[in-house]
């Protein structure tokens, strides 16, 4: 079977090996003739930008590289962003890269149309209503890790430092007109990072299913993301080369962001206050939380979770998925504790305050409350499932 089509779930998605030489034509295509790349500064260094630079020169696109970008961006690096993109006289952005060059590259192209400052446009009720929808610019996507998924996604996740709060900016038309999903562009990632982001696309599919909500097409997509981690997720962090893996999990990325649109749960809400804090690697943290969030769930999720085991061949039981997670983090060097990330108690109170407040705790299926949360994060520093 070839690994390769157009799809359109949620927005144009060009997948296959190889198909970053169609950037051109998707830059025509999204509407955009003087692009802003917006990349990172380890990527903006790699052959894969360089190459994407000459292939718009050959088709005669002015294109100007940005590329300050950190991981767990920050507002400054959009506030700069937007300047480049004014200054520069740009009508669109390139968001080349992991989730934190897609997130800044996607709230750039929101913001340049805005007179209001960014925080105005968290993800709370409906705050997106006060932006100017005309002013913001068209955006074409080039994932180069598969995890995020931010590519087929409609918010930027953006670090508030004066709170040290992870915040989604959230506006439907932040969705990229569409992305160049070309696993080729994974291959170099390092296995630790293919580790990480790879558990953040299985984060979003296990989350978005365990949610307790009506949702049977996220349901669908994410089991099936799950099966493509299963089978997929070891075999690219053992070989980074194996591009019939490094699809799969490209997949696997897109239909975690397809599905967690249902919801997200306790992993997501008590990794993104330690990330924010202890900037730590967003799908590590996930990946390290992930087994005592499970277990904690297990009274609402159990029977749910016994058909997924079964689907995924394993015996129909909770302990078996939970054994199953439990050797894939073992397979892809994921810690087993937060020990193993570097972080300790200190922040304990601030996280365990944070973590019922953020957006994503809403939907665990399990009410997450302080007390909650402090045991599931003492769970995680002793080790103790
Ligand atoms: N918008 C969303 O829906 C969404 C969803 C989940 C996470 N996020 C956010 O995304 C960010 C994390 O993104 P990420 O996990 O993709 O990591 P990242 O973008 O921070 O990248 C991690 C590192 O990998 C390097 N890298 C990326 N691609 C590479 C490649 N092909 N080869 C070699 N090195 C490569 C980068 O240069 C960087 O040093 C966090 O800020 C998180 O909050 C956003
Ligand atoms: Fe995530």
């Amino acid at each position: 079977m070839q690994l390769r089509g157009n799809w359109n779930y949620p927005t144009a998605i060009h997948f296959g090996a190889g198909r970053i030489a169609e950037l051109p034509e998707a830059v025509k295509f999204a509407g955009i003739k003087r692009p802003l790349l917006v990349t990172d500064p380890r990527l903006a260094a790699m052959p894969m930008v360089a190459g994407a630079l000459d292939s718009l020169r050959v088709a005669a696109i002015p294109c100007a590289v940005f590329t300050e970008v950190r991981p767990n961006p920050v507002a400054s690096n959009v506030e700069a962003g937007v300047r480049a993109l004014r200054e520069g006289g740009h009508d669109g952005v390139i968001a080349f890269g992991g989730g934190s060059a897609l997130d800044v590259g996607k709230v750039i192209a929101f913001m340049a149309g805005q007179t209001r400052p960014m925080w105005d446009f968290e993800d709370v009720g409906d705050w997106w209503t006060r932006a100017e929808p005309s002013g913001i610019a068209p955006i074409v996507a080039v994932p180069t890790t598969a995890g995020t998924g931010s590519d087929v996604g409609r918010a930027g996740v953006i670090t508030d430092e004066s709170t040290h709060t992870k915040k989604v900016i959230f506006h439907p038309l932040m969705m990229p007109k569409i992305t160049i999903c070309d696993p080729q562009l994974t291959v170099g990632m390092p296995p630790v990072i293919t580790a990480g982001t790879g558990m953040d696309a299985l984060a979003h599919c296990l989350e978005a299913y365990c949610g307790p909500f009506y949702h049977p097409l996220a349901d669908g997509i994410a089991v099936e993301g799950i099966r493509l981690v299963k089978e997929s997720l070891a075999r690219a962090v053992r070989d980074g080369q194996d591009i019939e893996a490094r699809a799969h999990m490209m997949a696997a990325a897109l239909m975690g962001a397809t599905a967690f649109q249902k919801a997200l749960g306790a992993i997501h809400a008590l990794s993104h206050p330690v990330g924010a804090l202890h900037d730590t690697h967003h799908g590590m943290t996930n990946a390290v939380f992930m087994p005592y969030v499970l277990v904690f769930n297990r009274p609402a999720i159990e029977e749910k979770i016994a058909r997924l085991a079964s689907y995924l061949g394993l015996s129909a039981s909770f302990d078996a998925f939970l054994r199953f997670i439990l050797d894939l983090r073992e397979a892809t060097g994921v810690p087993h504790t937060l020990q193993g990330l570097g972080v300790d108690a200190a922040q304990l109170d601030r996280v365990v305050a944070m973590a019922p407040q953020d957006p994503t705790a809403g939907g665990n299926p399990v009410p997450l409350d302080e007390c909650s949360a402090r045991a599931i994060f003492i769970n995680a520093l002793e080790g103790k499932l």
